[in-house]
């Protein structure tokens, strides 16, 4: 028997000797994992933001905003606690958000998803896009990404023993080229991974995009996963094609968005999918094994805060404006601003500055200049290396203000 005083059985009618803490009063190191651990994700790195935390710079690099919701939200939540509604909401998520989801897709992209069967909360996007890939890619099937790539569409794919295949989205126009794409269509072709507004470039792909998509998966099994958290981050009177509002697409596609992106909350991790209801049969066999369901409290109070559209359309113009301030703080610097249509990314080039890789300027002007951006090289997984950082404006003005000052100064 382990010794100790919690080994020591207590008997009615004697003195209960004092408790002690357990180890007898003296803590132990954690002791090691005995075994060998054989990774299932052994090329999995850390995040700029832990450099950036160390150092004290400004943080551009990860992609959450500095700023809060109106307190309308954070109010809502309260009112659902304090009225109960803290216990376990149905498995697709609360009437009421699916309700108000369902009621935004049809405003928004004119299709009518049904609450009931085509339409699941879940924790955040990321949890969309593994259990997606869980719940229909198998052992040997081929999904194709673009890369630069959202950094969990690869370990999803690899968790699920397919192969992820990658199309080019080459620097520095980041445009789809649909013809690779055609060649890389196989018979073993499953899924393929959309992203638009795309992270990290900043590129929105146009109807025409969607349509020369339609045209490659028709006839096929294969299924799109559309990665759309940024729909409602779009420039320039630009549209935001999503496969929602496209027929042919939307009879094939699991299309995942962020309540955390749209409303400025990325850590309540509550998003959601819509997907044809034999699609959607198959993605909630598996989401009822990894979470599910989400809070319910935060569902309530997002499907109350959604029926004001204007929070989620005014989006665009709040962060067009964060963009126009920063491309012009930006031109007060040796770096040169890629276009940017949509999203909170704005890539920078530093082309004939230096010819240091990007992951070693990165960090360069993280410790030098004090602003933390992300390497694009880090959305690869075979890394080209192009001369181009990310940096991500959902920031407060003059925090935006002082990272170009920072920047400004920088040594080439
Ligand atoms: C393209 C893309 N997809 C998904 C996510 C994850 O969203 P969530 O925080 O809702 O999991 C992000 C977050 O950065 C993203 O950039």
């Amino acid at each position: 028997m382990a010794r100790g005083a919690g080994a020591r059985p207590f008997r009615m009618g004697r003195r209960r000797p004092r408790a002690a803490p357990a180890g007898n009063g003296h803590t132990l190191p954690m002791p090691r994992f005995p075994g060998a651990v054989a990774s299932r994700l052994p090329n999995v790195g850390t995040v700029m933001s832990r450099l950036a935390a160390e150092t004290g710079a400004i943080n551009l690099s990860q992609g959450f905003p500095e700023f809060s919701a109106p307190p309308l939200l954070y109010d809502l939540v309260a009112k659902h606690m304090r009225a109960g509604r803290n216990q376990y909401p149905p498995m697709a998520g609360t009437v009421e958000l699916r309700e108000a989801i369902a009621r935004k897709a049809e405003a928004l992209y004119g299709t009518r998803y049904d609450p009931e069967h085509e339409i699941t909360v879940t924790a955040g996007a990321t949890q969309a896009i593994f259990t997606a890939v869980t719940a229909l890619v198998r052992p040997g099937d081929e999904v194709i990404l673009f890369e630069p790539a959202y950094d969990s569409y690869a370990p999803s794919v690899a968790l699920a023993g397919a192969t992820a295949v990658r199309a080019r989205l080459a620097f520095p126009g980041y445009r789809p080229d649909w013809d690779e794409v055609r060649r890389l269509v196989g018979p073993r072709t499953r899924l393929i991974v959309t992203n638009t507004p795309h992270n990290p470039s900043g590129t929105v792909w146009t109807g025409e995009d969607l349509a020369r998509l339609a045209a490659l998966v028709e006839g096929t099994g294969i299924v799109v996963l559309a990665d759309e958290v940024y729909e409602h981050m779009v420039f320039d009177g630009r549209r935001h094609e999503s496969c929602a509002r496209h027929p042919g697409l939307a009879a094939r596609s699991i299309v995942v968005s962020s309540f955390g992106k749209t409303y400025h909350v990325t850590g309540w991790k509550v998003g959601y999918v819509l997907a044809p209801r034999e699609l959607m049969l198959e993605f909630r066999r598996v989401h009822q094994f990894v979470v599910f369901t989400v809070n319910t409290p935060v569902q309530l109070a997002l499907a109350e805060y959604m029926a004001d559209a204007s929070l989620h359309l005014g989006l665009a113009a709040f962060y067009e404006r964060k963009r126009d301030l920063f491309r012009a703080g930006l031109a007060g610097t040796r770096l040169r601003a890629l276009p940017c249509e949509g999203t909170y990314f704005q890539l920078a080039s530093y082309a004939g500055l230096t010819g240091e890789r990007d992951d070693a300027l990165a960090e360069r002007l993280t410790r030098e200049s004090g602003v933390a951006s992300i390497p694009v090289s880090a959305f690869y997984e075979d890394p080209p290396h192009d001369p181009v950082l990310r940096f991500c404006f959902a920031k407060n003005d003059d925090t935006l203000a002082r990272a170009c000052e920072r920047l400004a100064k920088a040594r080439w």
